[in-house]
C-alpha cells in the first residue's frame, strides 16, 4: 500500500525558467498554447493523456494521470527562460524550422510575447555557438547574481508562486567533475575564483537551487550532476532530475532492447547512425559536446542488456552511435539501426530501422511533464535525485550505490507506482494470484 503524502496545493502561477530557447523550448511553448487553446490533445504527454490504473483489475478505476494528482494546471504555467541570440520565441521557433508556419501563426500572438533574457555563456563550453545576448560581469559568482536578479524580476512581473527550472540550452562540452565539484563551499569559491571547470549551465543549476528552485538537466552534460550541486538540492529539501531527454533513436534502442532480451536473444552488433541539420546538430558537430552525447547514448544497452550476467547473449556486442551534422535537413532527422541479432542454434537475423524523426516533436511533452512532475515532487516534499523521472531520460541521474534503470517499461512501472505511493493506492506487482486458484 502506498502512503497518503501530505502534497501541498498547486495555488497560483507556476514559472517554468528555461536556459536555451531553441527547437525544443520554442516547440514545447507553441505546443502549451496550442493545448490551452484547444487545437490540439496533449499528444505524447503522459501527465495530460496517459491513464492509470487504480486497485483491482475488477474496480474498474483507471482515472487520467492529471485527475488523480494534484497538478499544476496547465493555464497555470508562465514561461520565461535565457538565450544567446535575443529573437523572440516567435522568431526562435520560425528559424528551428520544427513546426509549419500554419501552427505557428495559431500562437504567434502568444509567442510574440516570449523573449528571452541575456544568458550567462562561455564559447569555451559550447564551440560552435556564438552570439551577442550574453551578460558581462568581472566574475562567475556575479554572473550567478545577475541570474538571481533575472528570476526574482520574472516572479514580480508574472506573479508567480513557484518556479522550476528545465535546461534546454546546448550541449556543453564533455567534462568530468573535479575538486571544485566536490562540495558547495569548493564550488562557492570557484564561482568567485572564476575557476575554469565550471561550465555556463552549472552556473544556472545552482542559481536555481540556492533560489529553491528544483533543476532539471535536459541534456547530456554535467550541469546539476556534481556533488556539490546535489548537496545543495538536499540541504534546501529540492528535487533534481537528468539527464538527456529521452527522444529519438534511444527512446527506440530502450523499447527494442528490452524485448530482445525478454525473449533472450542474442545481440552481435547494434550500429546507429544519424544525420541532422539543426543547430543541435551543429554544436554536435564539435567532438568535444559529441563526446557528451556519445557517452549517454551508450550507456544504455549495455545497463539494459546486463552483458556480465547474460555473457553468452551480449558480451560481445559491437554497439557505436554516430552523429553527422547534414544542414539541408534541419531538425527532420533520419536515424538508421542495424542490429544483428541471432536466436535458436545460433541463426543470425538482422533488422534495420529507418526512424523519420522530429526530435523536438518527442522531446517538446517531456519539458511539460517534467516541469509538472518536478514542481509536484517539491510541494510533496521529496527531495534529491527523482530516480522515479529516469522514464524521460536517456542517462538517468541515479543514487551512486544502483545502477541506472534504462528500461522504459521498467522506468514507466516505477513512474507510475510513484504516483500511486504519493497517492496512497496499492502499488501494483502485476501478480494476479487473487483470480485464480492454482493451489487449490
Ligand atoms: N531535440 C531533442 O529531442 C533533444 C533530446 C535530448 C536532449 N536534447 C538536448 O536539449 C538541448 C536543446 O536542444 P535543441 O534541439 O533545442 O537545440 P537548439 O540548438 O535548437 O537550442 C539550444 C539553444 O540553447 C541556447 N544556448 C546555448 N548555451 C546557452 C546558455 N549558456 N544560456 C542560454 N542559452 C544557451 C542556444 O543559443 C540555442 O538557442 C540540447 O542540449 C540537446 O542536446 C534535445
Amino acid at each position: 500500500m502506498g502512503k497518503k503524502v501530505e502534497i501541498k496545493e498547486a495555488k497560483g502561477k507556476l514559472g517554468v525558467l528555461i536556459p536555451g530557447m531553441g527547437a525544443v523550448t520554442t516547440t514545447f511553448i507553441a505546443g502549451l498554447e496550442s493545448i490551452r487553446r484547444g487545437i490540439y490533445p496533449a499528444y505524447g504527454s503522459v501527465t495530460q493523456m496517459q491513464r492509470i490504473r487504480l486497485g483491482k483489475r475488477t474496480d474498474g478505476r483507471n482515472p487520467l494521470i492529471k485527475d488523480i494528482l494534484p497538478l499544476a494546471d496547465l493555464k497555470d504555467i508562465v514561461v520565461g527562460g535565457w538565450d544567446v541570440f535575443p529573437d523572440d520565441a516567435y522568431e526562435a521557433a520560425k528559424k528551428a524550422g520544427v513546426l509549419t508556419p500554419e501552427q505557428l501563426a495559431q500562437v504567434e500572438d502568444y509567442l510574440r510575447t516570449i523573449k528571452p533574457m541575456k544568458a550567462v555563456f562561455d564559447k569555451r563550453f559550447v564551440k560552435k555557438l556564438d552570439g551577442p545576448h550574453v551578460k558581462k560581469a568581472e566574475t562567475l559568482a556575479d554572473k550567478a547574481k545577475m541570474l538571481e536578479e533575472d528570476i526574482e524580476r520574472f516572479k514580480t512581473e508574472n506573479g508567480v508562486d513557484r518556479l522550476v527550472m528545465i535546461w534546454c540550452g546546448s550541449t556543453e562540452a564533455y567534462m568530468e567533475t573535479s575538486d571544485v565539484h566536490a562540495n558547495l563551499d569548493k564550488f562557492e569559491a570557484g564561482l568567485k575564483a572564476n575557476d575554469p571547470a565550471i561550465s555556463s549551465s552549472m552556473i544556472y543549476a545552482y542559481t536555481a537551487l540556492k533560489n529553491n528552485i528544483p533543476y532539471v538537466n535536459g541534456a547530456p552534460h554535467l550541469s546539476n550532476d556534481a556533488p556539490a550541486l546535489f548537496q545543495l538540492a538536499k540541504q534546501n529539501k529540492l528535487p533534481t532530475a537528468g539527464k538527456d531527454f529521452k527522444t529519438g533513436q534511444t527512446l527506440m534502442k530502450t523499447i527494442l532492447a528490452p524485448g530482445f532480451k525478454a525473449r533472450m536473444l542474442g545481440i552481435d552488433g547494434w550500429f546507429s547512425t544519424n544525420i541532422l541539420g539543426n543547430r543541435d546538430g551543429e554544436v554536435l558537430d564539435d567532438p568535444e559536446s559529441f563526446k557528451s552525447k556519445e557517452v549517454s547514448k551508450l550507456s544504455v544497452l549495455d545497463t539494459i542488456l546486463q552483458p556480465n550476467t547474460y555473457p553468452e547473449l551480449y558480451d560481445n556486442l559491437y554497439h557505436k552511435v554516430r552523429i553527422n551534422y547534414y544542414p539541408p535537413r534541419g531538425d527532420n532527422k533520419e536515424g538508421w539501426d542495424n542490429i544483428d541479432i541471432f536466436g535458436w542454434m545460433g541463426r543470425k537475423m538482422q533488422i534495420k530501422i529507418d526512424f523519420l524523426c522530429r526530435d523536438s516533436i518527442l522531446a517538446a511533452p517531456i519539458v511539460l511533464d517534467l516541469a509538472l512532475l518536478t514542481d509536484l515532487a517539491h510541494r510533496a516534499g521529496m527531495s534529491g535525485i527523482q530516480e522515479w523521472l529516469s522514464f524521460y531520460f536517456k542517462s538517468p541521474l541515479h543514487a551512486p550505490e544502483v545502477y541506472p534503470e534504462h528500461d522504459l517499461f521498467i522506468q514507466l512501472t516505477k513512474l507510475k507506482n510513484t504516483m500511486r505511493y504519493l497517492m496512497g493506492e496499492e502499488l501494483i506487482t502485476h501478480l494476479g494470484m487473487e483470480y485464480y486458484n492454482y493451489f487449490d
